[in-house]
């Protein structure tokens, strides 16, 4: 099933530029995914096309109106045939993005996002057609289309066919619970440093061992709140207490140096 990605937003050519490079970018070529972006200044009434008014109450700051909201989530109903569709709505407020969450967004075959702009989206628009709000941080962007172009990029890089190597997903961070293990290509030796002789050795089940640990060793030394959250078996444990035995009093892996 070709998934299919409907995105309400003040600025299309925003999304539209940013579904252009990259692996995503040819998976949207390809056909692989589809996208549309629908502008609600081209469901607003009168000459000025206003999609959006002054915040009631007074205060700085618009707000973008319900009914060319409403009728650009009705045209995306129709052209999709999803006739329930509710919207994602890219928001501060909203549930913390994370790589378990794009996992599971990636499996549906329908989104609908709603990027925001000034002060906000009408509560009422949010209470009656958004099933839920994603924030991508615990920061403020000036709209939703940053945002809803990262969830587009994570999302779209899991669809199949659109990695070619296919474990690449697989290996990323994240996607076991703990961070990536780092990475060399060649030259071999550098003034700055030898790859390390494990990788070179053509034994493929000390390479996985190798990097386990130092997916666990980084883990742990970096965000240690993600390790809390993984249930580590016997050997994985000894191996995390193996890394931990050789950087006792260390901080970051690789940068003891001082380089
Ligand atoms: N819109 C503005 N800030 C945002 C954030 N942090 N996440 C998602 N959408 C946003």
């Amino acid at each position: 099933m070709i998934m299919r990605i409907d995105v309400i937003t003040l600025f299309p050519e925003f999304i539209e530029s940013s579904t252009k490079i990259g692996v995503v970018g040819r998976a949207f070529e390809r056909g692989l995914i589809e996208i549309a972006t629908w502008n609600p200044r081209d469901f607003a009434d009168g000459n000025y096309r206003k999609a959006d008014d002054r915040t009631c109450g007074g205060g700085p700051g618009m707000v973008m109106m319900i009914e060319p909201l409403r009728r650009a989530l009705a045209a995306i109903r129709a052209a999709s045939g999803a006739e329930e569709a509710k919207a994602i709505y890219l928001s501060p407020q909203g549930t913390r993005l994370d790589q378990a969450k794009v996992a599971e967004l990636a499996q549906r075959d329908h989104l609908v996002l709603l990027s925001g702009r000034y002060e906000g989206v009408d509560e009422r628009f949010l209470q009656h057609a958004v099933a839920e709000e994603i924030s991508i941080g615990d920061y403020v962007l000036s709209g939703g289309e940053l945002a809803a172009a990262v969830l587009i990029d994570a999302i779209g890089r899991l669809q199949e066919g659109v990695l070619n190597d296919a474990d690449s997903a697989v290996q990323d961070s994240f996607s076991n619970g703990l961070l990536d293990c780092p990475h060399y290509t060649r030259p071999v030796r550098d003034e700055w440093g030898d790859v390390p002789a494990v990788l070179l050795s053509g034994d493929h089940a000390a390479i996985r061992r190798w990097r386990l640990k130092q997916s666990l060793g980084r883990t742990w030394l970096r965000r240690p709140d993600l390790l809390q959250r993984v249930a580590l078996d016997k050997k994985t444990r000894a191996l995390l207490e193996e890394f931990q035995d050789e950087h006792a009093g260390k901080t970051m892996p690789g940068r003891e140096s001082g380089d």
